[in-house]
Order: structure tokens, then C-alpha cells, then sequence
């Protein structure tokens, strides 16, 4: 497979870090703020089965399934030992999500299975290539009127949004980032097919601006 050499980068970059991250990530994303409002923006109803993308340590999936208890919600990730902690703060929150290892590139899910396909603090860890395999993918597993909403690090708002965002670029390389960093990730959700792309809000963190994308798969 010609992405196997970045399957995937772990959440920190080291798996060493993968411990730290979840408080790394409080404190430096706002997370909860842009989380929240990832979780309102995709409206997930009873019936609907949802996809968090690269979930890590399932903040988000475990948001999404608390938030409508009825909906059935899965998590991927390439990382089996951010899988394993993702697994027992589920169990902790007393929420039933089926967690599974895979590469977003190559989803092993059917096609059309999905009203939601959602991620966070994701893309930024795929080079333009694995990028654009995992909207295609995004696409073939969404249902024709099924959303994306994505939540990642976008084009800064200003000189100190870009320079306080060198730091993300220090640890988590800078040709994955490069995309995301020039406000590149719409345009590649159009390049997939994607309709109704729009960039819903943005917030400045303490480590650089972070967007909220969304957008659907035609009917
Ligand atoms: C920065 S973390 C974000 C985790 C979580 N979504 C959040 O908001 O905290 C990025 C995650 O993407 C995963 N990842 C990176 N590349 C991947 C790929 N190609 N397929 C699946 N997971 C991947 C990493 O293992 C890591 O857990």
C-alpha cells in the first residue's frame, strides 16, 4: 500500500507522549469549546450510526454517544494503544462505542453505511495524498445526504496565531500540517466531491486557530 509508511503518526508523534496527551490537549485547544460545538453542529439523531476518524482517546466519540445515548457510534483509529485507553474511559463513562484499529485510508466499512462521519484534531496527521484517500473514503462510506464535520487546526487568523502554531508544526512535522496551515483542507473536501462546504466557526488556542468544517454527500 503506498501510504504504509505514514499508516499513521501517533497523537503526540511518540507513542511515549500518548500518555500526556489528553491533558495536552485540554490546555492547548480549547477543546472543549470547539468540541461542544462539533458535537451540537452534527445534530446526531437516535437512528443515525455515526464514524469518529482517528478518534485516539475517544473524547469526542464518547461526547457524541452521551449526547444521544440511541445513535450507534464507532471510533477508529491506526494507533492499537490509544485504542486500549480509548476503550477504558468509554468503559469509565459507562457508554457502549464499538472501537475498531484501521487506517482512514482504507475503512472497513461498507459503502453507504454512515449518517455522520465526524473527526478531530485528525487531519493535520495525514500528508496530502493519505488526505485525499480518506475523503474518498469518507465519501464511499457516508449515505448519499450523510454530513462530514471536521474539527482541525486551519489557516491562522493572524501573525501570532501563525507563530505560536510553528510549535504544533515542531512536533507534528511539517508537511502534514502544510495543507491545513494554508487553509487548503475545504478545497480538498470539494476535490472529493463533497457539496456545502463551509467553514462554521473558528476559534484562536493557545497553540493557533482551529476551524470547524462541514460538509455533505449529495443525494
Ligand atoms: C491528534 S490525535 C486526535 C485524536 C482525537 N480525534 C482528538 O480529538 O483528541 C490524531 C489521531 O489520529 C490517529 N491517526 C493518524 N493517522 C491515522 C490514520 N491514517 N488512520 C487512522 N488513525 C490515524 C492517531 O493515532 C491519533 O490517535
Amino acid at each position: 500500500m503506498s501510504g504504509d509508511r505514514e499508516a499513521y503518526i501517533p497523537a503526540l508523534r511518540y507513542a511515549w507522549l500518548t500518555p500526556i496527551y489528553d491533558t495536552v490537549v485540554r490546555w492547548t485547544t480549547r477543546e472543549s469549546t470547539f468540541k461542544r460545538a462539533l458535537v451540537a453542529q452534527a445534530d446526531v439523531q437516535p437512528q443515525h450510526r455515526l464514524l469518529d476518524v482517528g478518534c485516539g482517546t475517544a473524547t469526542l466519540t464518547i461526547a457524541i454517544k452521551v449526547d444521544c445515548p440511541d445513535a450507534d457510534v464507532a471510533g477508529l483509529d491506526g494507533d492499537p494503544g490509544i485504542l486500549a485507553t480509548a476503550g477504558e474511559k468509554a468503559a469509565r463513562a459507562g457508554v457502549s462505542i464499538a472501537l475498531e484499529q484501521g487506517y482512514s485510508f482504507a475503512l472497513p466499512y461498507g459503502d453507504n453505511s454512515f449518517d455522520r462521519v465526524v473527526s478531530s484534531l485528525f487531519f493535520h496527521h495525514l500528508t496530502t495524498e493519505n488526505k485525499r484517500r480518506t475523503l474518498a473514503e469518507i465519501m464511499r462510506v457516508l449515505k448519499p445526504g450523510g454530513e462530514v464535520h471536521i474539527a482541525d487546526w486551519g489557516k491562522p487568523q493572524n501573525f501570532v496565531m501563525r507563530s505560536v502554531f510553528f510549535l504544533v508544526q515542531l512536533l507534528d512535522g511539517f508537511e502534514t500540517t502544510a495543507d491545513n496551515v494554508q487553509g487548503r483542507l475545504p478545497a480538498l473536501i470539494g476535490e472529493a466531491g463533497f457539496q456545502g462546504i463551509n467553514k462554521t466557526a473558528e476559534w484562536a488556542a493557545p497553540l493557533g486557530t482551529i476551524a470547524l468544517l462541514t460538509a455533505i454527500k449529495s443525494a
